[in-house]
């Protein structure tokens, strides 16, 4: 019954809706009261075309001005004068002569024609008084210079002192802003669009006590809530020498963080630049900060915030401005939770503990904020912690799954006598994998000069390199990336449970343990990867490999899309047990490139007395798969290729028991046929060998290569400051998305974000580099070939950006169970102190 009356009396609105005629504004009558002193003026929009007029008993005009005391009559010539006119009603209130007439500020007068129009309130006081604008709920929001309010519907306020004026804000209805209090004149106006039915101002005016700084702005939060505000005149600069408070309500059972998001200072010529806090239950206040220091967080109840300005320099003044964030949040459980981060033993290690994506994305405002907080009162979005100190964190944050850690830690050789005997482990301390926060990235950072190479084991749990045919599923891995100044070679990721044994690599070698998931905090247990600095090697990396009886293991040449760089030779040493037979295959049947200069080869021998040596040029057939019975090396050497071709060769090795292997080759060879396809076999090895010993040969390319005018630094200087901002580096994301994916969701692909690098590049497109990774090879003077690889990732290999400082070795060396050095090493140390003063 009730809801048919009802909707009976909606159709009769809708009714009556639609029987009035089109809209029209008839005629308006304005009567202005003298003693109200205010000026309605009527204008036409700036830059409209004149399709409508005022007209005034009959005379038309394009602007109309009332003034106090003044009754007009007008109508407009057309239907929609909104879309032409704008209107200003202009109060001027005059408390240094009269009473003011505090109280609620009324939209006066009415009936007024429905255009955009801004209400202006011009009230002069005196300076030594305070003048107070209090906002009815639900107040008001600040905005940013440019922004618009939802409504349309905004505030703005001005202070005027003498002739000088301050903006204060543009603010929208609806945020926690409450009160503002002012000294001497304000002038405030409200701007309402033509369709808005807002009756009143919203506001009142009382006076105040003078408050001795150019404003207080109150905002109350008393939920969960955010808040942005900016200092006056923002984004310019917050006038000399001035001084003004933000005042926050809070009730004390929610906590309050400040987050200092844009400021910029300007040039003090006496006093300082500060901020000053009222904290609820501090014993110092007020507390001084910085602008540049993490400002107060976890804030139990109301408080206050000063900001401060200096006297500026005349000729240079800069400029003070500040944009900041105030978050009210729940107490979070864990606030009081603390985690001891023991760093004490570690040296050159900084461990960084951030959000998600840190630190390409930005978070937006909106989003819940994780806080990790050094002590009760000192939190931020990023904590960056340093070797040889103990910390007590603790973290305000619901989901701590959103947080992330990396850590960098340099180890450095200067010199190899002080170096050579000290094994160093690749493990990421317990003091992180303790931390309830995933792992993101552990990066070591193995430095040296030119001569001094770097020797990575893995004795126990060996290591797999991660290829397509081959993928590794465990729940980190290791990427490894050697860099000279001018470029980057990037060796592989490998992951523990493989064949590889260790690998040596000359140059700079950065290795990042990157975690897919929260397997690694098991894992984390049973680490193995351990390093030390050894004298210079031949090649670019040597690996050596002891596969697993009856395993089948793949293993690529480095630099994977992009190929192997030119001139560069790779070495993989193959041990083959005793008992055992291993077979040896390609994965295809050529190298698949072309020479400019030099020839590519790959070279096999097994190691032992009068072996035979397999030479291959690119030009010819890969071997066939074969048998090896004693431990044998794969040598790979490039050429310089044509354009366009990269140099990238697979292989396989499977090992079997010698006897079935035997027995399988009696079988499949028995009869007479053995003795005939032996000899053969022979035969055409010793015809490849034959033909492969031409004089130019020289069976490696290291030794063409040395032969070669040397133009080894020939681009050095055309790239900007000598940083290397190319990056070789394998799209793991690609190769490694089904990691990604199996994860479960616990690991976002974002986190793991491989985007091109947009930062600043030499003047030189990312290519022809200078390629050697062979220091002692010269490098062939032909340098068009662009380089093939411009792949980058920023936040996983900035290691490309090392100051060119020298590092003091500094390995910890906790774990050297099998390093019979210890004394030494440790001997080692305290020389190496003595010499670092
Ligand atoms: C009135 O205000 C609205 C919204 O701010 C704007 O789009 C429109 O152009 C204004 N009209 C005039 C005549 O200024
Ligand atoms: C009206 O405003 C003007 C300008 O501020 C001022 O001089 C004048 O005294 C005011 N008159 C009244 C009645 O408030
Ligand atoms: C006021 O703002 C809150 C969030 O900021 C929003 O949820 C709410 O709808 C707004 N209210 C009005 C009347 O605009
Ligand atoms: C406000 O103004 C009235 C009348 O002018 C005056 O009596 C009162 O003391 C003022 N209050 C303050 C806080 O200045
Ligand atoms: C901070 O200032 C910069 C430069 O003025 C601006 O691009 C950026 O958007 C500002 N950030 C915020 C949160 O306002
Ligand atoms: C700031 O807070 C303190 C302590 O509550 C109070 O004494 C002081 O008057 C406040 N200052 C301002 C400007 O609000
Ligand atoms: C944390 O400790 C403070 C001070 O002891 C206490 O007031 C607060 O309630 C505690 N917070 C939680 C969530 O237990
Ligand atoms: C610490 O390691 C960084 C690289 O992570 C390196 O740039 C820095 O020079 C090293 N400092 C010392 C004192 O070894
Ligand atoms: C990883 O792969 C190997 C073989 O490729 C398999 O034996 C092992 O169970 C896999 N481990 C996990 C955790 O999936
Ligand atoms: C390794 O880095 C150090 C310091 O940045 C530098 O002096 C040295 O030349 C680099 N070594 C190579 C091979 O690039
Ligand atoms: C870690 O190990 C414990 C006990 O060995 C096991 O219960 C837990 O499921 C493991 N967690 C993960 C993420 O593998
Ligand atoms: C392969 O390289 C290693 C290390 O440089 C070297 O000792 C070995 O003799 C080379 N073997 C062949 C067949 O070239």
């Amino acid at each position: 019954m009730a809801g048919g009356r009802a909707l009976a009396a909606l159709l009769a609105a809708l009714l009556a809706a639609s029987a009035q005629p089109p809209r029209r504004q008839g005629s308006f009558t304005i009567p202005l009261h003298a003693a109200d002193n205010v000026t309605v003026t009527i204008k036409l929009r700036p830059g409209v075309s004149l399709g409508c007029q005022i007209s005034v008993k009959n005379t038309f005009s394009s602007a109309l001005r009332i003034r106090p005391g003044e009754t007009v009559t007008f109508t407009f010539t057309c239907s929609t004068p909104e879309k032409y006119f704008i209107m200003e009603i202009q109060k001027n209130i005059d408390c240094v002569s009269g009473p003011c007439p505090f109280g609620d500020v009324h939209l006066y007068p009415p009936g007024l024609p429905r255009l955009n129009r801004t209400f202006i309130w011009d009230v002069k006081a005196s300076t030594k008084a305070g003048l107070e604008l209090k906002f009815a709920t639900p107040w008001l929001r600040q905005i940013q210079p440019g922004e618009s309010c939802p409504d349309l519907v905004n505030y703005n306020i001005n202070s005027c002192i003498d002739t000088a004026t301050v903006n204060i804000g543009t603010f929208c209805r609806n945020g926690s802003v409450s009160r503002v209090k002012l000294l001497g004149g304000v002038v405030m106006s409200l701007h309402l669009p033509w369709n808005s039915a807002l009756t009143t101002s919203g506001f009142s005016i009382a006076n105040r006590s003078s408050i001795k700084r150019l404003c207080i702005i109150e905002s109350i939060l008393n939920r969960e809530s955010s808040i942005t505000l900016m200092s006056p005149n923002y984004p310019l600069g917050f006038p000399e020498d001035e001084l003004m408070t933000w005042q926050f309500v809070v009730p004390s059972n929610l906590r309050a963080s400040v987050f200092f998001h844009n400021y910029s200072l300007s040039n003090c010529e006496r006093k300082e630049e500060r901020v000053e806090y009222y904290l609820p239950g501090s014993v110092s206040n007020p507390e001084v900060f910085k602008l540049s220091d993490s400002q107060p967080a976890n804030i139990a109840g109301s408080f206050n915030l000063s900001l401060q300005g200096c006297d500026q320099d005349a000729q240079n003044p800069g400029i003070l401005r500040l944009l900041f964030q105030v978050v009210v949040q729940h107490p979070q459980i864990d606030e009081n939770v603390t985690h001891l981060v023991d760093l004490s033993k570690e040296r050159n290690m900084t461990v960084t503990i951030h959000f998600e994506g840190w630190p390409s994305r930005v978070p937006l405002m909106s989003e819940p904020m994780c806080l990790i907080c050094k002590d009760p009162r000192t939190c931020d979005r990023v904590l960056t912690l340093v070797s040889g100190a103990i910390y007590k964190i603790s973290f305000l944050c619901k989901d701590l799954s959103h947080l992330r850690i990396t850590a960098e830690k340099g180890i450095s050789c200067v010199d190899l006598r002080w170096c050579q005997k000290k094994i160093h482990a690749l493990s990421v301390p317990k003091a992180i994998t303790q931390l309830p926060v995933l792992l993101h990235k552990f990066i070591w950072k193995l430095i040296a000069p030119e001569m001094i190479n770097v020797e990575i084991t893995s004795p126990s749990l060996k290591l797999q390199q991660h290829l397509p045919d081959q993928r590794c599923n465990t729940s980190y891995s290791y990427s490894i990336v050697s860099a000279t100044p001018e470029v980057d070679l990037n060796v592989g990721i490998f992951c523990p449970g493989g064949a590889i044994e260790k690998i040596q690599l000359r140059n700079n070698i950065t290795i990042s343990l990157k975690t897919f998931g929260k397997g690694f905090f098991n894992d984390s247990n049973h680490q193995d990867l351990k390093m030390s600095f050894v004298p210079h090697i031949k090649d670019e990396c040597t690996f050596t490999v002891s596969p697993d009886p009856k395993a089948k293991i793949y293993l690529q040449s480095p630099n994977l899309p992009y190929g192997l760089p030119p001139y560069v030779s790779i070495s993989w040493y193959v041990v083959v047990p005793s008992k055992q037979v291993a077979r040896l295959g390609f994965s295809k049947d050529r190298m698949g490139i072309a020479c400019e200069t030099g020839r590519a080869y790959v070279n096999i021998k097994e190691q032992t007395p009068g072996a035979e040596e397999i030479v291959r040029r690119e030009d010819e057939l890969l071997p066939e798969p074969r048998n090896m019975h004693h431990n044998f090396w794969v040598n790979i050497s490039n050429c310089k290729p044509v354009d366009n071709m990269q140099l990238t060769v697979q292989f396989w090795v499977t090992l079997a028991e010698k006897q079935i292997d035997l027995a399988v080759i009696l079988a499949v060879l028995a009869g007479a046929g053995v003795l005939a396809a032996i000899g053969l076999t022979v035969c055409c090895v010793k015809k490849k060998k034959k033909k492969s010993q031409n004089p130019m040969v020289g069976v490696y390319n290291a030794n063409v290569n040395t032969q070669m005018p040397g133009k080894q630094r020939l681009f050095k200087k055309d790239r900007k400051n000598n940083d290397s901002h190319v990056y070789a580096v394998i799209d793991d994301a690609m190769v490694y998305g089904h990691l990604l994916k199996e994860s479960n969701g616990s690991v976002n692909p974002e986190v793991d974000v491989y985007r091109p690098f947009d930062g600043p590049m030499g003047s030189l497109p990312p290519s022809p580099p200078p390629f050697s990774f062979r220091k002692d090879i010269k490098r062939s003077p032909s340098t068009e070939e662009p380089l093939p690889l411009a792949e980058t990732d920023q936040d996983s290999y900035t290691f490309a950006h090392q100051k060119s400082r020298e590092l003091e070795d500094n390995g910890d060396n906790t774990n050297e169970k099998n390093n019979g050095d210890t004394s030494t090493s440790f001997l080692e140390d305290k020389e190496q102190e003595g010499l670092e003063e």
